[in-house]
């Protein structure tokens, strides 16, 4: 099969190469023995990615590997017993492997993918998706009515975080950088779009009377002093990356004096040992697609020998919802 690998820490521009591979067996590392063997469609590509082209990320692979951490496309065999069967469409996340023409995914990772969403929308529904309901749900406690300001909200976790958000009755304040970055939210249904460079903790306080509830922060950085004074008493803030390149450090007597609340939300982490939450995540966001809160914005869509574009582009800040490499199929 083809694939694409990283055969050098030295950046998307030049760490890709596309090679020739024997097909993957039916067996995952997280199932040994065991995994749903899927036809690739749609791969979905994201800032991990970028960060592997330069050794920066948590997960560090022996070179050279194949990057990509989830997928959409068909069954193309899956054991007894399984949730899906040959031939089904299905979302998939495997973790590493996904920039190629076959993958094993581990069989409580692989969900049947609604006829309501195009592969391109499934390669972007796990990471994003499952990612935003942990923070959301799980890590901030959201409840119906509440108001959550959003960071990076027309990238791939920030448009998932304002639908999910939605879907859980909540109202939602996106902060963003560009003009089409607040079109790309809005049409992720926003309620109220604020910019980063201007006054969003004045904006964001006045618009929720007084103080979110929740803000959701895959972006870090200089803002994050302003996401705590933007919160109301009991509000939490829930860390989920750093794009926007440090880690901020926190004075934490301003949590004690405004009675707020910092809450780390690491999907992968926490999930990878628990296949019973990650159903249950499947089946909430599943409810959300079918009663249409859920339907994935797919920003960018390249080739899939063309996967260096991608991270380019996800890399100079330039993406917007889901990058996704296609793999032309008959
Ligand atoms: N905790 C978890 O379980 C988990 C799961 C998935 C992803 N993540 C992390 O979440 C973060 C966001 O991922 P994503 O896929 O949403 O990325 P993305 O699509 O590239 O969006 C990131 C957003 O960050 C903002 N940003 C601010 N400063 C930036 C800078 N210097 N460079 C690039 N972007 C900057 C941009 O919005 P503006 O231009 O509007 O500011 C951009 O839209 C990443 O750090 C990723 O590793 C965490």
């Amino acid at each position: 099969m083809r694939a694409i690998q990283i055969v050098e820490l030295t950046g998307p521009d030049k760490a890709l190469r596309e090679v020739e591979l024997p097909e993957p067996e039916a067996s995952h590392a997280l199932s040994p023995g065991d995994g749903v063997v899927v036809e690739v469609h749609a791969a979905g590509v994201s800032f991990p990615e970028v960060l592997q082209t330069r050794g920066e990320y948590q997960i560090k692979p022996d070179l050279p590997f194949v990057p990509g951490s989830e997928v959409a496309g068909i069954v193309r065999s899956a054991s007894d017993g399984a949730a899906v069967k040959e031939g089904d469409r299905v979302a998939a996340f495997c973790m590493l492997g996904a920039f190629a023409e076959t993958v094993a995914a581990p069989e409580w990772l692989t969900f049947p993918l609604a006829d309501a969403l195009d592969f391109a929308q499934g390669a972007g529904l796990i990471l994003n998706y499952h990612t935003a309901y942990f923070a959301l749900r799980l890590r901030g406690r959201l409840r119906e009515g509440e108001t959550v300001l959003v960071h990076g909200a027309a990238g791939g976790v920030g448009t998932a975080t304002l639908q999910i958000a939605g879907g859980l009755g909540a109202r939602t304040i996106a902060v963003v950088s560009t003009d089409e970055k607040e079109r790309v939210a809005r049409e992720a249904g926003a309620d109220e779009v604020v910019r980063s460079d201007g006054p969003w903790k004045d904006q964001a306080r006045e618009l929720s009377d007084g103080g979110v509830d929740v803000v959701i922060d895959p972006v870090g950085g200089d803002r994050f002093t302003d996401s705590l004074r933007s919160l109301r008493e009991n509000g939490r803030c829930v860390v989920v990356g750093f794009t926007g390149g440090s880690i901020p450090e926190v004075r934490v007597n301003r949590l004690l004096l405004n009675n707020i609340e910092i809450v780390g939300a690491g999907w992968g982490a926490y999930v990878m040992e628990k296949p019973e939450l990650e159903r249950e995540i499947g089946a909430a966001i599943a409810r959300l697609v079918d009663e249409g809160h859920v339907r994935p914005i797919v920003g960018a869509r390249f080739p899939f020998e063309r996967a260096a574009e991608a991270l380019q582009l996800i890399d100079s800040r330039g993406a917007t919802g889901k990058v996704v490499l296609e793999f032309p199929r008959s």
